[in-house]
């Protein structure tokens, strides 16, 4: 049998061609300008609605659509996280205020081809704990994505984050996790952002998945608000996020959403 059959009867995972990686890095490049867009914009006094409206319009203006918007009942095109806040942010009335940490992650959907990325961003002058959830926020996902090439496991990426952010007193969210990503914006497999060395699925050339971890300063337990989406840390500490979707290569990995760690 194929490996693309074998992938995708064993595990549901469809491995991505020639064809498919040149529609996915074009939607990359449309997520990474729209981050770009709303970093410029970034500032305290910017209410989390005027990011909303920004993703949006550049989105369709980019002959996209935001994959967030009427997502399972998600109401934005794009997910806001402001400081305690780990993920799944509705953007709103909430106004950024000098000092504080906001995550944007971006899904346009163009041709068909999904691309998940987000960054996390200061606003105005950030003290030491936001320094340093962001520095161990990124580093995490480089470490992840190190990883990331043919013969290693899903359980090495979610290994080598959880052991550096441990290690530098932070803890990793459980409850979320990346995902295969390309066609649809959650396919399989999983990719938890801790686990043991050498389990799970082996990778292979053409899988394409996202690696997202979230990272507390505090511990790593969330509550889910009354909105049933945003998840933020159950002590109140600080959460930083970085997301790329990366494919996995002959030798390696691309990321098809790079930026710069
Ligand atoms: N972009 C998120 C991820 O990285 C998913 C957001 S789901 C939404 O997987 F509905 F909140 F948009
Ligand atoms: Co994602
Ligand atoms: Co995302």
């Amino acid at each position: 049998m194929k490996l693309k059959d074998l992938y995708y009867e064993k595990h549901r995972i469809r491995l991505k061609g020639k064809m498919d990686i040149e529609g996915l890095k074009k939607a990359g490049r449309v997520a990474l300008a729209t981050l770009d867009l709303v970093e410029a914009e970034i500032r305290p006094g910017l209410a989390t609605e005027k990011i909303n409206t920004l993703v949006h319009e550049f989105t369709i203006k980019n002959n996209a659509t935001s994959a967030p918007l009427n997502y399972r009942g998600f109401p934005k095109s794009v997910c806001v996280s402001v400081n305690e806040v780990i993920c799944h942010g509705i953007p709103g009335e909430r106004v950024l205020k000098d000092g504080d940490i906001v995550n944007v992650d971006v899904t346009p959907i163009l041709n068909g081809y999904y691309a998940d990325v987000s960054k996390t961003f200061f606003v105005g002058n950030p003290g030491p704990d936001a320094r340093k959830i962001m520095r161990v926020a990124r580093e995490s996902l480089k470490k992840g994505m190190s990883m990331v090439h043919p013969g290693n496991t899903v359980g090495d990426i979610g290994w080598a984050i959880q052991k550096y952010a441990e290690e530098e007193g932070c803890s990793v969210v459980r409850e979320f996790v990346g995902h295969g990503v390309g066609f649809e914006f959650h396919e399989p497999p999983q990719v938890p952002h801790y686990g043991r060395k050498g389990k799970g699925i082996a990778l292979v050339p053409g899988m394409v998945f996202t690696i997202e971890p979230m990272i507390n300063l505090g511990k790593s337990h969330l509550r889910v608000l009354e909105d049933n989406w945003t998840a933020v840390t159950a002590d109140g500490s600080l959460s930083a996020q970085f997301e790329q979707t990366v494919l996995v290569t002959e030798n390696g990995f691309e990321s098809l959403t790079p930026f710069d760690l």
